[in-house]
């Protein structure tokens, strides 16, 4: 348990627990994660310890993202980043299941573990092999030092500042914003338009001012909280960028208020997770505005028309959301490429608060640990 040393090193600053002040910390998280990487003048992001030359990271032609728990949801929204802004294909694979699977990885391909602690037994094993194999290996980690950290070629610091509830909050935030500016990077060695860099850096800059705005919504999370703290089911709903955040929403759930809950993408509902549907399972629904916001909508109305409450996150005066949801949380409008970043704000502070409603210890939650260092 080496982060167990710093809890009596990090003060709580007023607040009740470690988790509430490290969701409100995100903005200065996001700030901290971005300073000094973003180069407007050659609109692209700068990184000082890839340990790769531009020549080997343009060769680049196949990149797996690998981790476990919340790290491997910020995979999942890399894969749509790099995917989007790079054109390279991605793999996002469990750590835990790559490090046995021995699948066929091609040349050239570049593998990055994303962890929070840098001590995660099963992404340290995967990276190690990758490695053994002759593949460049990259982390994605906040722990300076740690195992993983000094394991692989090189790789990236979140900067987010010591985490210690074992609820990954974050460091969450902090993974997706590194990944934009690795997208950012790895498509400006490719087509990405000087236009198009300079949007996205724009847009980065107004990101821990949005995120800022959405936790203004700490009070209305706590009335929907209270409303529905006798439900023993939840199900989280999102599409594209917001798939990965309705599997962080109901794993943030399942951590600390011992919930059951489950994410999907909004539209696979129909194949199964419907049957779940009834008066006391409440539905989460990411719907910002943006590319799939009607098809999110009709998800949502198929969801009412068999009766099942309905909370949705939505952005900023939407009467169509407020005409559907019976409780509607609201969040600032983002470009989608960053919508995961702010829309899991309000999801992590309704875990907060079932937990606290529930009598949960937040902080500690049961079973779990903040750094699995065993298989
Ligand atoms: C544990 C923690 C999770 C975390 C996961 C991966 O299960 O409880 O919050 O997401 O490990 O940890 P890492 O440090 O590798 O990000």
């Amino acid at each position: 348990q080496p982060l167990e040393a710093a809890d009596d090193e990090v003060s709580l600053q007023g607040f009740d627990h470690y988790m509430l002040k490290e969701i409100y910390e995100q903005p200065e998280a996001l700030r901290n994660a971005m300073r000094g990487r973003l180069d407007e003048e050659n609109a692209t992001a700068v990184f000082g310890g890839l340990n790769l030359t531009p020549q080997q990271l343009r060769s680049v032609e196949r990149i797996i993202l690998t981790g476990c728990g919340t790290s491997w949801h910020s995979a999942l929204v890399g894969e749509y980043l790099i995917e989007e802004l790079a054109r390279i294909p991605v793999s996002v694979e469990y750590a835990s299941e790559l490090r046995y699977r021995n699948p066929p990885i091609e040349n050239n391909t570049l593998v990055f573990g994303i962890t929070q602690s840098g001590e995660t037994a099963d992404t340290l094993a995967a990276l190690r092999e990758t490695k053994r194999k002759g593949h460049r290996t990259l982390a994605i980690c906040n722990v300076v030092g740690s195992s993983i950290a000094q394991a692989a070629d090189g790789g990236v610091y979140l900067h987010a500042g010591p985490e210690i509830g074992v609820a990954s909050t974050k460091a969450y935030t902090s993974q997706c914003c590194i990944l934009t500016m690795l997208a950012l990077y790895f498509g400006r060695l490719r087509h990405l338009s000087y236009e198009g860099g300079q949007r996205i850096i724009q847009e980065l800059y107004g990101i821990p001012g949005a995120v800022q705005e959405a936790l203004n919504c700490n009070e209305r999370v706590k009335e929907v909280a209270n409303k529905y703290q006798d439900a023993t089911n939840v199900l989280y709903l999102g599409r594209q960028y917001n798939f990965p955040t309705a599997l962080e929403g109901a794993l943030k759930l399942k951590e600390i208020s011992y919930i059951h809950a489950e994410g999907y993408p909004a539209a696979e509902m129909k194949h199964g997770p419907i049957a779940l549907v009834d008066t006391k399972t409440p539905s989460v629904f990411i719907v910002p505005q943006g590319s799939t916001y009607d098809k999110v909508m009709a998800n949502m109305e198929e969801v009412k028309a068999r009766g099942g409450p309905i909370i949705a996150v939505a952005t900023k005066e939407d009467p169509m959301v407020d005409a559907v949801a019976d409780d509607v949380i609201r969040i600032p409008d983002v470009p989608s490429i960053l919508q995961p970043i702010v829309s899991v704000v309000p999801l992590q502070l309704l875990s907060y608060h079932f937990a606290l409603l529930r009598g949960c210890d937040v902080d500690k939650p049961r079973n779990l640990a903040k750094s699995v260092t065993v298989e």
